[in-house]
């Protein structure tokens, strides 16, 4: 477990304890070391001589990740397995904060990491959490078993209709569910098209939303000036960025 006493800019070795192929592309890595950290941080994931990038965390005690392959650092993690080791700084960011008592959550492909995340400790804290999991296909929803286990709501979406529901964007879907059920607070995760336009719903309906967005980083930390986004870094001044509503 990081303490106190640990320099959260220092990489910390973890050793990889299970990987689980989620969808085609995703795949849940749970390592051995728990990491002090809220819903919506993230940790810095090096391997020597490929690189490091950003992830958010699934959990923290273990620390858990949702890894989508998509380019040569994340095709290096997908080829670890049980055993190998992965090195780690943070957790940094500004992280989601619970508000109100019915939360509606709207999650875009690996966008359900930290929302399951925030769902374990809003089911703690007894909130009623709806989470719509969004994807291009069904093969490819995230974690809607995950959020079924921790008591949540669970609605799909997909672009192709391949899950029984009418084929729409989650931004549809997620107008659908807020005139049905009237949530507190809106939570999202996923691509930044998605957010962009649920950011103009909350706006429109008034709804207080917390949004996790991404920018490219290279040191997490508010140094570099890679994650710049108009005034702010996504590194510190988000990941999580709050709309009042
Ligand atoms: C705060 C934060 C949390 C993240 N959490 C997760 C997570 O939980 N799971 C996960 O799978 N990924 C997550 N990511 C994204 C992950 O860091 C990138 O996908 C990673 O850089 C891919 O590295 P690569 O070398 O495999 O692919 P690359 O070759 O670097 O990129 C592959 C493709 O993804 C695009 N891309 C890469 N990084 C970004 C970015 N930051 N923003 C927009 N487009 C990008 C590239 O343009 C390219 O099209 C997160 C990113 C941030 C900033
Ligand atoms: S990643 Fe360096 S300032 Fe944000």
């Amino acid at each position: 477990m990081r303490d106190g006493t640990w320099n959260p800019e220092l990489p910390l070795p973890m050793t990889i304890r299970e990987v689980r192929q989620e969808t085609p592309a995703v795949k849940r890595f749970v390592l051995d070391g728990s990491l002090n950290a809220e819903p919506g941080q993230f940790v810095m994931v090096w391997l020597p001589g490929i690189d490091e990038k950003p992830f958010s965390l699934m959990n923290a005690q273990p620390v858990t990740l949702a890894v989508a392959e998509v380019g040569r650092f994340t095709r290096a993690m997908h080829r670890l397995g049980q055993g190998n080791r992965l090195w780690l700084r943070g957790p940094f960011g500004q992280g989601f904060t619970l508000e109100g008592r019915h939360l509606l959550l709207a999650a875009g492909g690996y966008g359900a990491a930290p929302l399951a995340f925030l769902a374990r400790r809003a089911r703690e804290e007894g909130r009623r959490v709806a989470v719509l999991v969004a994807a291009r296909s069904r093969q490819h929803l995230l974690l809607v078993d995950e959020f079924r286990t921790l008591g949540c709501e669970v609605y799909t979406c997909t672009d192709d209709g391949s899950d029984g529901q009418p084929p729409r964007l989650a931004p549809q879907a997620v107008e659908e569910l807020l005139t049905s059920l009237r949530p507190d607070a809106l939570y999202a995760c996923g691509p930044a098209g998605m957010l962009d336009a649920l950011e103009a719903l909350a706006r429109e309906y008034h709804l207080p939303a917390q949004l996790s967005r991404e920018a490219y980083m290279r040191c997490g930390i508010g140094v570099c000036g890679s994650c710049t986004c108009g005034d702010q870094l996504v590194c510190r001044d988000g990941p999580v960025f709050r709309i009042p509503g």
